[in-house]
């Protein structure tokens, strides 16, 4: 088979040098003088060994240097034509989710198009998931002709490398820094620095060192979810009353639960069809058990169930501070201290605005709801996952600690602000 490919490739080199013989060598011939780095980088892929070339990705319509805009911006499907199992299995997973849920919140639609459909900010990091036709075109509407494709997110074109994909490197550009360090826990674990150890020879090859591929892709699956996801919250409610409680609070601060009547309000259906909480039982449990599996690979089952639950009581004690917090900044609005935003649907503080001003008069968002939320956003989720991700400092300093000093002001602020108030 080597040889094969070998003759084939000298064929191809010998074809390129000639010159350009069909449209497929033309597209090459041409590329190579235009963006050569490109075409070498298609030369190391292992699609250019198998006829995989510019034209079954981008079509044949673009042939000149006047036409470029006829070439295609291939999507997923282009791909899954010929990996359909890595296509069903994106599809069904979490990573499909990312462009739908960005736009599900509601500071996208007040932030500049060039952090959304531009491919920066949050739509660096959100572009992936099959888009609607719907989608399609409202990014192209607004001027946006690439981001198409989810695959080259973690195989970059044009080499399409799968080894590529395997060097959790592949996952560092979006799931790193402000709410969600995984690659800043992860590496300075013990996890982390073994693997790192061991890419220079410190470590024997062959001993134990634990990858983001190894624990959210085993087998190669492209179906990735976790069991408390991003958010922190799930369904059905917490057995313990109190967690319940401060369960609760925590619903009405992300809108999903009517601050005065309790009732789920339209944005619970939004969640539900991003998938961005576990809504039952049985739906948390059984990713929660897949990975248990994972760490009993190299971990006593006992010692990776204590790991985990550890995780799941942090967060509750997390829970119990956040309820504090966002009920003493509900207490703001319900007696008029702080004024609802125009664009608010209640007069309770709203997650789903970021830091950015809620009021379409661009008031700014008050200053001790921009400490709340970065409680929520950045402390919260790292007290837990860094107990997930096995990192000690994250999980104090940058997690709990940062909790109890971000609730002490928010306390603070609240008196000063009632006492001025008053005045
Ligand atoms: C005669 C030269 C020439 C030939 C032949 C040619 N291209 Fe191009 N191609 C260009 C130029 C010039 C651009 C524009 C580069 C730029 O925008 O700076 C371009 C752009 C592109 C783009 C990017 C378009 C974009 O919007 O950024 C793709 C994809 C592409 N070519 C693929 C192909 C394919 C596939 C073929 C063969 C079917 C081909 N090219 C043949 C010259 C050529
Ligand atoms: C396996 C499919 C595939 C093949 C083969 C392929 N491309 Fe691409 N190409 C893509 C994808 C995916 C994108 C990104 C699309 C987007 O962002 O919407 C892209 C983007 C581009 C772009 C625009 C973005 C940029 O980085 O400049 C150019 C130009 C381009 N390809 C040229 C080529 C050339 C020349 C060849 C042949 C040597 C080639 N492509 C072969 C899939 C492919
Ligand atoms: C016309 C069919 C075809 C299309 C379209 C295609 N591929 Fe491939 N791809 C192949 C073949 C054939 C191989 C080589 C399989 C092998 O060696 O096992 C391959 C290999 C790969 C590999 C493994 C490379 C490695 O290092 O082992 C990746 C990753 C990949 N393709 C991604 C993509 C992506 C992403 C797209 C879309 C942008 C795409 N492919 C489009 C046929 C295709
Ligand atoms: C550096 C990359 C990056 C940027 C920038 C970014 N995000 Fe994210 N976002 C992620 C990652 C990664 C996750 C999943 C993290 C996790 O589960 O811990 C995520 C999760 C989310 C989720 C929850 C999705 C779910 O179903 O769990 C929403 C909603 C979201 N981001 C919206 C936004 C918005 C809106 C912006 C811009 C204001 C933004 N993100 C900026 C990478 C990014
Ligand atoms: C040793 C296994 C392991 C490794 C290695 C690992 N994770 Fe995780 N990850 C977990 C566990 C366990 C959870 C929490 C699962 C749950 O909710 O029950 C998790 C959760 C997540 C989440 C959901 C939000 C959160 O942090 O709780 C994301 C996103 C994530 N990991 C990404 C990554 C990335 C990216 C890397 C590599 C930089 C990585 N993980 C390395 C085990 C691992
Ligand atoms: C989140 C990162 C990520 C994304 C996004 C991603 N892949 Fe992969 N892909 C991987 C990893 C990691 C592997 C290696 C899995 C293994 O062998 O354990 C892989 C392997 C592959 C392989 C090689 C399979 C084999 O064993 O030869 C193909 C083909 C592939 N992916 C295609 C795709 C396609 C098509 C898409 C888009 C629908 C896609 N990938 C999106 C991470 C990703
Ligand atoms: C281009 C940015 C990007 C890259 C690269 C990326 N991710 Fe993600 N990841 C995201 C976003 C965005 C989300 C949240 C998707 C959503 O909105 O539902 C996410 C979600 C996840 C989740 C699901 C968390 C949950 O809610 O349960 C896991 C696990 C995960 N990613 C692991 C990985 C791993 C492992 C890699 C590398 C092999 C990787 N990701 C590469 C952006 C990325
Ligand atoms: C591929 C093997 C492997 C997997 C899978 C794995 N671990 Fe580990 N883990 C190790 C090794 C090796 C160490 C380092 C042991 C030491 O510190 O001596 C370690 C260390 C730890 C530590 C830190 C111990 C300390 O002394 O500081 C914890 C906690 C931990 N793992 C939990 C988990 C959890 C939870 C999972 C599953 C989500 C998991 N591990 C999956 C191999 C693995």
């Amino acid at each position: 088979m080597k040889t094969v490919r070998c003759i084939f490739a000298a064929a191809l080199m010998a074809l390129i040098f000639a010159g350009p013989a069909s449209a497929e060598d033309a597209c090459i011939a041409c590329h190579q003088k235009i963006s050569p780095g490109q075409v070498q980088d298609w030369q190391v892929s292992k699609h250019s060994k198998e006829d995989v070339t510019c034209s079954t990705c981008h079509g044949e319509k673009h042939t000149t240097a006047e036409d470029a805009n006829l070439a295609v911006m291939p999507d997923e499907a282009v791909c899954g034509e010929c990996h359909e199992d890595q296509f069903q299995q994106f599809s069904k997973g979490k990573h499909n989710h990312g462009w739908t849920s960005m736009n599900a919140i509601n500071v996208t639609h007040l932030e500049p198009d060039e952090l959304m459909e531009g491919g920066r900010g949050c739509g660096g990091c959100h572009n992936m998931g099959i888009k609607s036709e719907a989608q399609k075109k409202e990014q192209r509407d607004k001027g946006y002709r690439y981001q198409n494709n989810s695959c080259d997110e973690c195989h970059t074109r044009h080499s399409f490398s799968k080894k590529e994909a395997l060097n959790p490197r592949a996952c560092q550009q979006c799931h790193m820094g402000y709410d969600h360090p995984q690659w800043e826990m992860w590496s300075s674990s013990k996890h982390g620095t073994r693997y790192l150890s061991q890419e220079v020879g410190d470590l024997p090859a062959g001993a134990a060192a634990p990858k983001c591929q190894d624990c959210h892709m085993p087998d190669g699956n492209h179906e990735n979810r976790t069991a408390w996801g991003f958010l922190g919250v799930r369904l059905p409610l917490p057995k313990d009353k109190q967690w319940a409680d401060d369960r609760v609070t925590i619903l009405k601060a992300l809108g999903v639960l009517n601050p005065e009547t309790g009732e789920p309000t339209a944005r619970l259906d939004a969640v539900k069809e991003v998938d961005l909480a576990r809504l039952t039982e049985e739906a948390w449990s059984k990713e929660r058990e897949k990975m248990i599996k994972i760490c009993s690979k190299c971990h006593s089952e006992t010692y990776a169930r204590e790991q985990l639950a550890m995780g799941d009581s942090i967060m509750q004690k997390a829970d119990r501070l956040m309820a504090e917090a966002i009920k003493t900044v509900a207490d703001l609005y319900k007696d008029g201290i702080i004024k609802k935003p125009a664009d608010y649907a209640f007069a309770y503080p709203d997650f789903f605005y970021f830091m950015r001003t809620g009021g379409s008069d661009m008031e700014h968002m008050s200053h001790i709801d921009q400490v709340l939320f970065e409680m929520y956003m950045k402390h919260r989720m790292r007290t837990y996952q860094a107990f997930f991700h096995v990192n000690p400092d994250y999980a104090y300093w940058y997690g709990w600690a940062m909790m109890t000093k971000d609730l002490g002001k928010i306390k603070e602020l609240a008196h000063f602000m009632r006492a001025t108030h008053k005045k």
